[in-house]
């Protein structure tokens, strides 16, 4: 995958949780753009049946993102406190709180699958994946990227064969992609961690995090990025499967805050009353916390309440627009030509 070749330097991000449907992919592969399929708390099936679904759809090249395994701690105590801190939200909505599990979300039969499909780019988030997993990949014609948050996170991927990062800055909506989760991790904005691995790497990079418009994707692409990843900003378009609660607080002005009340690992989302009244107890216990949490969310955007549920959402979301994604898509190549233009313009006139 040559992300220079892209029509328009635009990779959809991956979006678990129902947003990701193989029509948005399609929709930005039709603009030019690369479009991204979301594996995550799929079951192999499903995510085989999007694969197919979207190649009815598109010809073209386009990714599957999986989570990397977790890592095998578990704090039994802390996961069964939280539970009791819980159970009150849990009884609001009529239902009983999730069976805490740890599990590796089909990690091997994900990989295997995408192996087995052909997928021209197979990206990886929450961990790097092993030499062997990349080596399977690339024997079976698939580019591995994996999504990095800090100059050490890039180089241990780069060591592992990967073919381009996705750099993530604190800035991005859904959950930080960090490898490890520990509190004496630097949280790095977007175009701060841009330029640290850039001076580390010589990968292709993607840069993800709170780019809604086309300055924004000129930006990045100034800073060295190939390509700009856009999430929230899509998750208006109408071939997004975004729920209407979350639609509505995403059109709204509304601050974000990084919590790990929803699943025990970092994520940024619209601030709610769920967040704030369990964002200080909530262990990092991922994906413990994640399962514990389900019933609650799923009743909660079942009976459209806002306060209950995860509104996954980057700091720049209130820019996002309900129109067609392809749309959207060939509006922000051309916002960042605009932009690139004027830049060198000016700069010109000045030197
Ligand atoms: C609703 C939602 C779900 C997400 N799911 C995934 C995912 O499954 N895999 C992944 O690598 N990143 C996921 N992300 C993070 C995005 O890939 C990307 O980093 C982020 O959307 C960029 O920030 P932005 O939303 O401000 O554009 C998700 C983000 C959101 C908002």
């Amino acid at each position: 995958m040559d992300l220079t070749k892209l029509a328009v330097p635009i990779v959809q991000a991956p979006l678990a949780g129902g947003a990701s449907t193989p029509e948005l992919a399609a929709a930005v592969n039709a603009a030019g753009g690369l479009g991204f399929l979301a594996a995550g708390y799929k079951t192999t099936g499903a995510v085989r049946e999007d694969i197919r679904k979207l190649r009815s759809l598109s010809e073209a090249p386009f990714g599957v993102n999986i989570f990397a395994p977790p890592a095998p701690v578990r704090d039994a105590a802390a996961i069964a406190a939280y539970a009791d801190s819980l159970r009150r939200d849990a009884e609001r909505h009529g239902t009983t709180l999730g069976d805490p599990r740890h599990d590796d979300d089909y990690f091997d039969a994900k990989v295997e699958l995408a192996c087995n499909e052909h997928v021209p780019v197979v990206s990886f988030t929450f961990g790097c994946p092993e030499p062997a997993v990349v080596r399977r990949l690339h024997e079976a014609g698939c580019d591995a990227w994996v999504t990095v948050t800090n100059p050490d996170e890039a180089l241990l991927a780069q060591s592992v064969g990967a073919d381009a990062l996705v750099v993530q800055g604190f800035e991005a909506g859904g959950h930080r992609a960090y490898f490890t989760d520990s509190p004496d991790t630097e949280e790095l904005g977007l175009l701060a961690a841009l330029q640290l691995v850039r001076n580390r790497v010589g990968l292709p990079l993607v840069a993800a995090g709170a780019i809604a418009d086309g300055t924004a994707v000129a930006a990045v692409l100034c800073a060295g990025a190939a390509a700009a990843q856009i999430g929230s900003a899509l998750m208006l378009a109408p071939e997004a499967g975004t729920s209407e609660p979350h639609r509505a607080a995403l059109a709204e002005e509304g601050s974000t805050r990084l919590t790990r009340a929803f699943s025990g690992r970092q994520a940024r989302g619209i601030v709610n009353r769920f967040m704030r009244e369990h964002d200080a107890d909530a262990p990092a216990a991922y994906p413990d916390v994640h399962y514990l949490t389900t019933p609650i969310r799923n009743a909660a955007r079942q009976a459209g309440d806002p306060e209950r549920l995860n509104l996954w959402a980057g700091q720049a979301h209130a820019l996002a627009v309900p129109a067609p994604a392809a749309e959207i898509v060939r509006g922000l190549g051309a916002e960042a030509r605009d932009a690139a233009k004027s830049l060198a313009l000016r700069l010109e006139r000045a030197g």
